[in-house]
């Protein structure tokens, strides 16, 4: 299963290519099996229709947890760093978590939880999240984490759309010096879910909180009552194993299907391959584990492969700006996986905060999310790898499972901002609008990929044919990313940006419609626009256009700030427009489509020219948005 040479790459890739099926059976049998597949691969890009590993049988966790009791017992699998740096630090060996896991799967159980259920997991980043998420793997039930900054309604409609019988989650949560009261918010929430029958709560932040008879019990006495007993419950291959909700160009986020088989064998490869994990090695991955870089290199991939991992609860900026440098110092964290973002934000900080601070023991540093600029790129390789440490800029999507085009550490040769090389398995290709592939180095393209890998999405939730619309239908034969690409003269990928309506702020997705249908719900608003604009630190900046009912002049602060409080409550603070711009109309097409590319300009400050304006209905709108832009 592991490359350690750059010639290895290059072979292990030509055998992915020639003969997949081959491949990706060889590298599975690196796990424990209950029954061992009969069809190694089955697959169209036009229903879609993708099988993999067909027949065979399997618990992935008994492979997360179980196999790994005999040879790791007493090594630690989870590090947990509170988010008050004055509270000490929690580690779960192995044996523990594997205790802990099946004691709460036996909590899942008694509180009717069975195979196929879907339970909502809304919690904060504490060990029992990743407990959460596999006593349902445990079970058989399909997790779905939804993001402890989202809001009640966000939550909501993620409940309903997998008609989730189950909720976890806990009293509070802690992010800096700010208390976020959990429990409170899934109770507004579970007004509007009929589905739900139980909510099982966490005691941590010991935030006073509305107990409701016969529905919601707590996750200490129920853990009381129970033994840690739970034999694993026989999956199939391509059972779900988890939904992930994710935002697109339109609508409402979908939830991305993952299943139990191929997201295993390709979490534990990639995480292994790219990170060149050794043993011994501590994972300090910063994202949450409510976004898929959570579920497959915080819990999956990390524990799959008997590695530690750290799961951080607080910011990066408190109590000061030293706080990551200080949980790596602390924990001797040999590998830093984070985002472009928290890159750029603490580099504002200067370098006192790396003061005093020992990095040693870091060997790889990771990058994910989004695109990372060349300057960010040199101060990380400076001041935190020292110049030591391989930096791998990852590049995939929720939708992929794990990462597709990275460096491997060390063994690829990297370039700042370049993902570099596809992982084995992955095809890659550049196609231009009509869909036609653009060969040959030196090019750009919309970035598609023509052969499914173990860990791509097998499906949207409750809804096929918006999967084969999305992602299949584009292109046809071949799956679309939503991303723009160049491949160098090198033959190396750098990934530009998304070429649809999707943003991408501080490594969070969001759809512009989205926001858009938040503003709307504003009483006093007619109709918005959003689009993206470049921001120095969050990567992408939310810019919105706004038209009111009445004269807003005289009152605009205010509109302003109940616009901002109108998304917060509707999908959750990290939707919140950076910039609103009351406008008194926008430029539209006879057709009544609304022309983005003109106010994107805007956006970006940049008025001089705006290309073909003929079809617009009303081209005098575009000059009054120009006089306005803020
Ligand atoms: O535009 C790409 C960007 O993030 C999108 C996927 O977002 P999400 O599903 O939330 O998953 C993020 C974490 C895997 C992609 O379509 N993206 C992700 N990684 C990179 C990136 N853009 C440039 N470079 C990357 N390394």
């Amino acid at each position: 299963m592991r490359i350690r040479t750059f010639a290895e790459y290059q072979l292990a890739y030509e055998q992915s290519v020639n003969d997949p099926e081959a491949f990706w059976a060889e590298v599975a049998q690196n796990f424990h099996w209950r029954k061992p597949w009969t069809k190694t691969l089955q697959w169209n890009f036009e229903e879609p229709n993708i099988k993999w590993f067909s027949g065979g049988k399997l618990n992935i966790t008994e492979n997360v947890l179980d196999r790994h009791l005999t040879t790791r017992p007493n090594q630690p699998a989870i590090i947990w760093e509170p988010n008050d740096p004055a509270e000490p630090s929690v580690t779960l060996t192995y044996k523990m978590l594997h205790d802990y896991v099946c004691r709460f799967a036996n909590v899942l159980k008694r509180n009717g939880v069975r195979k196929g259920d879907r339970v909502c997991i809304y919690m904060p980043m504490v060990p029992e999240l990743a407990v959460a998420v596999l006593a349902c793997a445990r079970v058989g039930a399909i997790h779905s984490v939804v993001f402890g900054g989202f809001s009640a309604q966000s939550i909501a409609d993620r409940i309903n759309d997998a008609a989730c019988s189950v909720v976890i989650t806990s009293d509070g949560a802690v992010r800096g010096n700010k208390t976020i009261p959990m429990k409170d918010t899934v109770d507004d929430a579970l007004i509007g879910c009929p589905t739900v029958q139980r909510v099982i709560v966490m005691t941590h932040t010991r935030t006073p909180v509305a107990m409701r008879k016969g529905r919601d019990v707590w996750w200490e006495t129920e853990m009381k009552q129970v033994t840690s007993d739970c034999p694993a419950e026989e999956m199939d291959a391509e059972d779900p194993l988890f939904i992930l909700y994710t935002s697109g160009s339109t609508g409402k986020p979908k939830g991305v299907v993952h299943t139990c088989g191929g997201y295993m064998v390709y979490a534990q490869y990639s995480f292994e391959n790219v990170f060149q994990v050794e043993p011994g090695d501590i994972h300090f991955c910063t994202a949450d584990v409510g976004w898929i870089t959570g579920h497959s290199y915080i819990v999956y991939g990390p524990l799959l492969a008997g590695s530690t991992s750290v799961i951080f609860e607080g910011i990066p900026t408190w109590p000061d700006a030293g706080r990551f440098w200080d949980v790596v110092d602390r924990h001797k964290v040999t590998i830093l996986y984070t985002a472009p973002t928290a890159i750029r934000s603490l580099m504002g900080f200067g370098l006192d905060p790396l003061k005093n601070k020992d990095l040693r023991s870091l060997r790889v540093l990771g990058s994910v999310g989004e695109p990372i600029n060349e300057e960010a790129w040199h101060w990380y390789d400076e001041n935190v790898g020292k110049h030591k440490c391989p930096i791998v800029d990852t590049w995939w999507q929720t939708e992929t499972g794990g990462i597709l085009i990275s460096p491997l550490a060390g063994i690829t040769k990297t370039k700042p901002t370049f993902a570099t090389l596809p992982l084995p398995g992955v095809q890659p290709l550049l196609v231009d609008e009509a869909g036609k592939e653009i060969e040959g180095n030196g090019v750009s393209g919309n970035l598609c990929i023509r052969f499914p890998w173990p860990g791509i999405l097998r499906t949207t939730w409750g809804d096929h044919e918006r999967c084969r619309q999305t992602y299949f239908s584009t292109y046809p034969g071949l799956y679309f990313t939503g991303d723009g690409c160049l491949r160098d003269e090198d033959g190396y990928y750098r990934i530009t940006g998304r070429v649809d309506d999707v943003l991408n702020v501080s490594g969070h997705r969001i759809g512009t419609a989205e926001v858009e249908n938040a503003i709307n719900m504003h009483t006093g608003v007619v109709e918005s626009a959003v689009v993206g604009y470049p921001h120095d630190i969050k990567g992408q900046g939310i810019y919105a256009y706004v038209i009111t009912e009445s004269d807003t002049a005289h009152e605009a602060d205010l509109m302003r700030r109940d616009i901002l409080a109108t998304v917060s409550r509707v999908i959750g603070p990290i939707a919140k427009p950076d910039k609103i711009q009351f406008v008194s109309g926008l430029p539209k097409t006879r057709s009544g489509k609304i022309m983005r590319r003109i106010l994107r300009k805007i956006a970006e400050g940049d008025t001089s020219n705006m290309g073909d304006t003929s079809t617009l209905l009303d081209p005098a709108v575009v000059d009054a948005i120009k006089a306005g832009a803020v």
